[in-house]
């Protein structure tokens, strides 16, 4: 197999060093069938011992190889490199704040998943002897393009709102939410509206719509977002007119 020759550029950040974040280059001989995970793992094993970064499937499924790859936002498990230049320049994803190298902090995106109650709320106790919940192959179509995220984050780092302000909830927990109050089973949705409906939830979002064009899922987030807007405006209006329906 043909071998190339890449450099790649990684923004180094130690902070126990004291200095600032600086890129150092690295000259890789890479295979055709190589993505950008190979390189930096190259880099690991056979050039820098010290580099930091995250991964584990090397499949697109986990969701934690997400870096910046010549300022976007990727998988770097989904990225070839014979999609890419000769010089590859990568960073940690932004948006989020850098513990070392190529390893940010998720711990505000971990609160917001949490924060959206993304899990069942069944509408009907039932014992485990009384079998499944059944649904039809319609109530599964309404929600399931929601189910496929994997939390990458990289929709995160694309937001232009998520980089203005790093209280909105954000693409991924809110789509997530969308995907339970969409579930035929879940009677969540009033629970969830505290923070779904509030200003740091959907209607923080401008549409732009960047969310949706990087993920590696197309899970579309900001579909996600616009059909919430829809009903949260139906709900307020509903409210107002049918007042006795919601007591
Ligand atoms: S290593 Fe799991 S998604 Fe890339």
């Amino acid at each position: 197999m043909s071998e190339r020759l890449v450099e790649l550029e990684i923004l180094r950040y130690d902070p126990d060093a004291g200095a600032p974040p600086a890129f150092r280059s690295y000259q890789i001989p890479c295979q055709e069938d190589w993505v950008v995970l190979d390189a930096v793992n190259y880099v690991k094993d056979e050039l820098d011992r010290t580099l930091s970064f995250r991964w584990s499937c090397h499949m697109a499924v986990c969701g934690s190889c997400a870096m910046m790859v010549n300022g976007e936002p990727t998988l770097s498990c989904k990225a070839f490199l014979r999609d890419l230049p000769d010089r590859i320049r990568i960073e940690p994803l932004a948006n989020f704040p850098v513990e070392r190298d190529l390893v940010t902090n998720i711990d505000g995106f971990m609160r917001k998943l949490a924060s959206v109650k993304p899990f069942l709320q069944p509408r009907e106790e039932r014992a485990p002897e009384d079998g499944e919940h059944h649904q039809t192959p319609v109530q599964l179509r309404r929600f399931k393009q929601f189910t496929l995220c994997i939390n990458c984050m990289v929709c995160y780092a694309a937001c232009p709102q998520c980089a203005l302000n790093e209280d909105f909830v954000g693409p991924a927990a809110l789509a997530l939410a969308h995907r339970y109050n969409l579930d035929s089973r879940d009677l969540g949705r009033a629970a969830r509206a505290d923070v779904v409906a509030s200003n740091q939830g959907i209607w923080e979002c401008s549409f732009v719509g960047a969310c949706s064009e990087v993920c590696p899922h197309h899970v579309d987030p900001a579909a996600a977002i616009q059909q919430m807007k829809i009903a949260s405006t139906m709900d307020y209006f509903m409210a107002m007119l049918m007042p006795w329906r919601s007591k």
